[in-house]
């Protein structure tokens, strides 16, 4: 089997992880790295080289495809530089926090005619793949609602994490895109938005200037709709996604971690949210301990994720090694090969934060215009 070379801009927290990982899939190879803070650490454990231009990285003859880990307002230049260079891109959630930055990522890409795969680890669920497998054959009946929510409280920080800043991260609703583009892959795409909130409870110096409370309304043009919360001025944890059909529901936890399905003429059945209890306990067990902050268990540089991220990160990346040796892109994986799904997902959300600053509901397409 031919040896995929891959590099990684940015190695912290998530980058040095995903490194770690690849490492260990047959015929991949991390070759090297680009992080001014981390950089040298992550590639004397690697055992690859780092580098410190972009350019010169991407232009190197044996990187195949570039791992963009770097904080989210930071992901357009090592993309636009791959795709220059011909490499493929996996690059981090969300994939760019405007929906032209998102378009430009996409077209360039298209234009290399290199993949672009967006790090949207939901889909690599494996409650989620079980979910869409059940909504296929009918289970729930046609979908009619969803409702998301990834809310939990935020204490004082110690320091202020590019995470909390609005113009680093987005704030909750791009940091955690993930429930807008599973609702969206379950429903389609959005067609108008209504979003409310604010920062109702976490200002002054020792916390981000992020919302802390959004409110987001989905429609689909088809009587069919969704309503996504995210915050961390909820002093009652939850997070899940709930699928609402006509026959029947299946309710994604990822507090309790598990997977419940119900329909009109069956018992409530439960099934593993991840690959195994054991995963499925210690997030349970994270999300009801002192760990959790803001919903979230935010990393850092140095950080190693739980067992349960390591494993979709592990289906993620096996993925990813799969379609750079020329496995088959399936009808269902190929918007998530291409950026689209994620550049939707931006759209949608661009709408919602006009909706928000406008005060007024607000249709998708006067975002992505007439470029779709
Ligand atoms: N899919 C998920 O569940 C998930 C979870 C965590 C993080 N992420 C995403 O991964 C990305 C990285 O997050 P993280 O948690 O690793 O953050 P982090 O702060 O731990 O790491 C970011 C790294 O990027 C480096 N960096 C900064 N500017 C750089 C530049 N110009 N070039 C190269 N490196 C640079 C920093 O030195 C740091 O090491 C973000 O986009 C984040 O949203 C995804």
């Amino acid at each position: 089997m031919k040896n995929i070379g891959y590099a990684i801009v940015g190695t912290g927290y998530f980058g040095a992880e995903l490194g770690r990982i690849m490492n260990t899939q047959e015929g991949a190879r991390i070759v090297a790295v680009l992080d001014p803070e981390n950089g040298e650490t992550v590639a004397k454990e690697l055992k690859c080289d780092c580098e410190t231009d972009l350019d010169t990285l991407c232009a190197r003859a044996d990187v195949d495809a570039v791992i963009v880990a770097t904080p989210n307002y930071l992901h357009k230049d090592p993309v636009l530089t791959a795709a220059r260079h011909k490499k493929h891109v996996f690059c981090e959630k969300p994939i760019a926090l405007s929906y032209a930055d998102c378009d430009e990522m996409v077209r360039a890409c298209q234009e290399s005619g290199v993949v672009f795969m967006a790090g949207h680890v939901m889909n690599f669920f494996r409650g989620v793949r079980h979910a869409k497998q059940l909504i296929a054959e009918g289970k729930i009946g046609k979908l009619l609602y969803c409702h998301s929510a990834r809310n939990g409280w935020e204490e004082p920080q110690p320091s202020i994490s590019w995470k909390k800043l609005r113009s680093k991260s987005g704030g909750h609703l791009y940091h955690h895109i993930h429930e807008v583009d599973c609702i969206q892959f379950l429903m389609g795409h959005a067609t108008e938005v209504t979003m409310t909130g604010g920062n109702v409870a976490h200002q002054g110096e020792r916390f981000g200037d992020e919302d802390d409370m959004l409110f987001l309304l989905m429609e689909f043009g088809n009587n069919t709709y969704a309503v996504v919360e995210y915050g961390s001025a909820f002093h009652y944890p939850e997070h899940y996604v709930l699928i609402q059909g006509t026959k029947g529901y299946i309710r994604l936890d990822m507090c309790n971690a598990g997977m419940t399905v119900k329909t009109v003429d069956g018992p409530e059945e439960h099934f593993l949210l991840h690959e195994n209890q054991a995963e499925d306990d210690q997030r349970t067990y994270i999300y009801h301990s002192t760990e959790m902050d803001g919903a979230i268990q935010y990393g850092r540089p140095g950080k190693k994720p739980p067992l349960w991220l390591h494993g979709i990160m592990k289906n993620e990346m096996k993925f990813f090694n799969g379609i750079m040796h020329g496995d088959p892109v399936t009808d269902e994986f190929r918007p998530l090969l291409t950026g689209e799904a994620a550049r939707a997902a931006i759209a949608t959300a661009d709408a919602a934060t006009r909706s928000l600053r406008e005060d007024r509901k607000v249709k998708v397409s006067e975002i992505i215009g007439s470029s779709l």
